[in-house]
Parts: structure tokens; sequence; C-alpha cells
């Protein structure tokens, strides 16, 4: 048992990983039969929420940023971006299938003008199936559409399956980050194998 007054930090080595969005991106791909584009609206910001907390859900990243593992962190992050003086609602998007919400993005432009990702993640059953690139296609080109060179993202760097999707787009390696996250946390992740 491990006291949670131990100042005890683990730290997760992440990929800063850049795209220049001026070069020829790929179309954002037609979404496949049943799924529905929904543009940023301050309405939606439960289901952003909502949809965040269900993707990161048992992953590395819930782990790494704890406001992820729960649907009160995801509120308060996605009240955290869509505040802040950089969000693009260009670049934010959610995906329909069904009545329900199942993908979700969101971007900011950082104070030297880049573009960065916040958070991508599809829900489980629905991956697989070009969401993801669809996503991150359709963020990248509303950057572009409001005058932003660059996009920049941070990917946890066990996160393979993101790592190869960021890749396969164009995204390249710019620098190692490492995160402290709070231990208590982290070893509450290790349960679910993290660690191995
Ligand atoms: C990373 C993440 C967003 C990818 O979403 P996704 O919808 O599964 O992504 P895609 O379907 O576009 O691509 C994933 C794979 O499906 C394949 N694929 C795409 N369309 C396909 C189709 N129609 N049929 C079969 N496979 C397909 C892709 O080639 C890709 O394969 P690869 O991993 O072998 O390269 C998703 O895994 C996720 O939400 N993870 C948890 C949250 C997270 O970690 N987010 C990233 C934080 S940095």
């Amino acid at each position: 048992m491990v006291s949670q007054d131990l100042p005890t930090l683990t730290y997760f080595k992440r990929f800063r990983m850049e795209i220049d969005v001026q070069d020829p991106l790929p179309h954002v791909p037609c979404l496949p039969p049943g799924y529905a584009w929904a543009p940023w609206e301050a309405g939606l910001i439960d289901q952003h929420a909502d949809v965040k907390y269900q993707c990161f859900f048992e992953e590395i990243d819930a782990v790494v940023f704890p406001n992820l593992s729960s649907r009160e962190g995801c509120l308060r992050l996605m009240r955290d971006i869509s505040t802040n003086a950089g969000f693009k609602p260009e670049a934010t998007w959610l995906i329909a299938y069904d009545g329900q919400h199942c993908g979700t993005i969101q971007g900011v432009r950082d104070r030297y003008g880049m573009g960065a990702i916040q958070n991508v993640g599809i829900i489980p059953e629905h991956r697989g199936r070009g969401l993801g690139r669809a996503l991150v296609l359709q963020a990248l080109h509303g950057f572009r559409g409001c005058g932003v060179h660059r996009v920049h993202l941070e990917v946890t760097t066990q996160n393979e399956p993101a790592i190869r999707l960021y890749r396969s787009l164009g995204f390249r390696f710019r620098k190692t980050i490492y995160k402290t996250a709070d231990a208590f946390a982290a070893l509450q992740g290790a349960s679910s194998g993290w660690f191995a």
C-alpha cells in the first residue's frame, strides 16, 4: 500500500510531433456510412467532455493526465480549452453516429502562433474505421483555414497506434519531453498493465 502523502513522481516519456500545414495535405475523407461531422458550438461542451472521457478510459494518457480519468476532469479540461484565448473552433470537432457522439478533437493556437492539437479520441468500438485519421485531418484543415502554418501535438511513447496515425499523416518527431505524473494515479494505471 502506498500512502498518497508520498511525494513520489513517475516520469512518462512523450514525443512532440509537428507538421507543416502549408504543405499539401490529404483531403478530409468522407466518413463511413452513418457517421456525420458536428462542428464546434458552445452547447456541445458536455458532449466533448463525455466522449473524451470514454475515449481515454483505461488508456495510458488517463494515467499521465489524471483529469482525463474522470468525467468532471474532462469537463474541466474542455472549459479550459474552450475559454483559452487561442481556442480554434475551426479545429474542434465531434463525430456523430446514431444520435450519439463517438469522436472528439480540439485545437488551440499557442502563443507562438502554432496550432496545438489538444486531445484526439475515438470511442473504442468505433476505432479502426479511419475516423481518427479523418478527425486529425479535419482539424489540420481547420488550422490551415485560419492562417496557421505549423501544428504540433504531444503523444506518450507507449501510444503506438496514435504515433502510427500521426506519422502516416506526415507528423514528424521534433523532441522528447518528460511529463511527471502523480505516483498514486500512476500506480492505479499499473494494474491495467501500463508498466509491464
Ligand atoms: C489514436 C486513435 C484516435 C486512433 O483512432 P482510430 O479511429 O482507430 O484511427 P484510424 O481508424 O484512422 O486508424 C487506426 C488504424 O485503423 C486502420 N484503418 C483505417 N481505416 C480502416 C478501415 N476502413 N478498415 C480497417 N482498418 C482501417 C488504419 O490504417 C490504422 O491502422 P494502423 O494502426 O495499423 O496504422 C484511437 O486509438 C484512440 O482514441 N485512442 C485513445 C485515445 C488516445 O490515445 N488518443 C491519442 C492521444 S495523443
